[in-house]
């Protein structure tokens, strides 16, 4: 297999990025693609990825400490908090350029599936008309003890409501490390990646597993593997292409590019 690697714009100093040509070509002719998103997606629309330093109130926690079943045993109320917080970022944030591309692309390629890891709700926002939350969705709550989910229908409350059905704590329905990925959307991603032609790997540092084995699977099957990220990821080596630069760069690209090659 072969790997290429294309450069923004920004880094070449050009004003806009440009699609290898046979790149341009093999994405037109593919029928079937699985677009898999992680929060680099939506860091321009101000909500700050995983790893990127915390700010502000936050700054001293380590996130990868936080989203854990043990810490919210141990301490719910800071956990819910940092949820909160998250939740209010996210009601301020819009979709951005990246997000918008996406919807189009599934326009335009009626057969595309769209997995995201990310809880934020942005792709549906921007008209991405199914997504499969891969660790769920922070605009729901579900309960630590029984698991019964619970819309969050007015925002945050300052602590962790009580579970109407067992008095248990309620939590965001996110999965946390150490948690399971709920079957149903574990079965619909591998069925989709068993039959994709393009695996398009966008904004993640590919570092989360099982969300990581799903670009492994696509490689198996031979499909076309390309990343879109401004660093390097282990996927890295491994893509067809590594766009390197921005999502809100990339996406608006391959988006015009396949609304061109179809016309
Ligand atoms: P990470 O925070 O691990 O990685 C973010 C990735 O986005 C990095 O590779 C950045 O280089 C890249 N990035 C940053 N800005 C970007 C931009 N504008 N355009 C494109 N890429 C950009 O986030 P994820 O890979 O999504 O899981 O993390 C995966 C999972 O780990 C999350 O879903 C979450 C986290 O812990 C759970 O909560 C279970």
């Amino acid at each position: 297999m072969s790997q290429d690697s294309a450069q923004s714009g920004s880094e070449t100093g050009s004003t806009a990025a440009a699609l290898p040509e046979d790149l341009a070509k093999r994405l037109a002719r593919a029928r079937h693609w699985v677009v898999m998103t992680g929060s680099g997606v939506s860091a321009e629309s101000g909500v700050p990825t995983f790893r990127d330093a915390q700010t502000g109130l936050w700054e001293q926690y380590d996130p990868l400490q936080l989203a854990t079943p043990e810490a919210f045993a141990r301490d719910p109320q800071l956990v819910w908090d940092w949820y909160r917080w998250r939740r209010e970022l996210i009601a301020r944030a819009q979709p951005n350029a990246a997000h918008r591309a996406l919807a189009e692309l599934a326009g335009l390629k009626p057969d595309l599936t769209l997995i995201t890891q990310n809880v934020d709700g942005l792709h549906q926002r921007a008209g991405s008309p199914e997504v499969i939350e891969f660790h769920g969705n922070i605009h729901r709550n579900k309960c630590f003890e029984c698991e019964h989910l619970v819309a969050e229908s007015r925002g945050s409350t300052r602590r962790p409501p009580a579970c109407l059905r067992c008095g248990g704590l309620l939590r965001p329905d996110v999965v946390w490390f150490g948690e399971p990925i709920s079957s149903a959307a574990l079965g619909a991603s591998y069925r989709a990646v068993a039959s994709c032609e393009v695996f398009l790997s966008v904004g993640t540092s590919a570092l989360v597993h099982p969300a990581a084995s799903l670009a492994q699977a696509a490689l198996d099957r031979q499909a076309l593997l390309v990343e879109v990220n401004p660093n390097t990821t282990p996927l890295s080596p491994l893509a067809d292409y590594a766009l390197e630069g921005s999502a809100e760069l990339w996406l608006p690209t391959i988006a015009s590019c396949m609304k061109q090659a179809l016309s």
